[in-house]
């Protein structure tokens, strides 16, 4: 029955501009949206707030299950305070990327994951979404791009947020979270058999946008 409820996967490394491209994708077709990097940054902030190390795979998993996370808006909530900002500094998505090795805080996202795919359908964007979390995606997309462009990308939001910002130090950390990603032995960052890979570095955003909504509707209409 569930399989019936269609679901975008779009996976990739860091700033490929999955999340951008994810919500502009779920707004056009009215589905929900999960960004589920989000979550692997609020367990990365809430642990730290509790000193917990990010290298302690049980206490992370342990504190992730008490843990009443809501989106609303574009905004994200964590025990109602809201923490929208909280997250996404760069601190937060190394932290990330560390409490993301853990087998058992993937396994205690899995349902909270789940629970976003409801009618009409679900954009989810994350490294493992066509992988683990919803192998039975009707559509994947692998979203990449060289490292420099994702750096610049990522420099470039920065510096527009009136954030300090070093491009050398983007792309070192960049590269260094591609390679934890890759190399974990739980849900690592690949492509699925049956994703398709759009490299993103010479195409726009909107580009992006309209390849995909013209897969998703070629692959409806078979
Ligand atoms: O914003 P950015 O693309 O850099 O990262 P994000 O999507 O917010 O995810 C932050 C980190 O969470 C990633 O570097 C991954 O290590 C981890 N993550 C994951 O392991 N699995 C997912 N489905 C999503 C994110």
């Amino acid at each position: 029955m569930l399989d019936a409820i269609p679901v975008i996967a779009i996976d990739g490394p860091s700033a490929s501009g999955k999340g951008t491209v994810a919500q502009f994708v779920a707004e056009r077709l009215g589905f929900h949206y999960l960004d589920s990097g989000a979550l692997y940054r609020i367990v990365a902030w809430a642990t730290h707030k509790k000193n917990i190390d990010w290298s302690n795979a049980t206490a992370v998993a342990e504190c992730a299950k008490t843990l009443v996370i809501r989106f609303s808006n574009n905004q994200v909530f964590l025990n109602n305070q809201d923490v929208t900002a909280d997250i996404r500094t760069e601190k937060m998505g190394k932290g990330a990327s560390e409490v993301a090795v853990h087998a058992p805080l993937r396994a205690a996202l899995h349902d909270l994951q789940h629970s976003f795919h409801k009618f009409p359908g679900l954009v989810a964007d994350g490294r493992d979404m066509g992988t683990v979390v919803f192998p039975n995606a009707q559509l994947k997309i692998f979203l990449t791009a060289s490292a420099e462009v994702r750096a610049k990308r990522r420099y470039d939001q920065l510096v527009g947020k009136n954030e300090s910002a070093n491009y050398e130090k983007i792309l070192l950390d960049l590269q260094e979270r591609d390679a934890r990603d890759k190399s974990r032995t739980s849900a690592p960052l690949i492509m699925a058999d049956d994703a398709i890979l759009l490299e993103a570095d010479n195409l726009t955003i909107p580009q992006e946008i309209d390849l995909i909504l013209k897969k998703y509707q070629g692959k409806m209409c078979k």
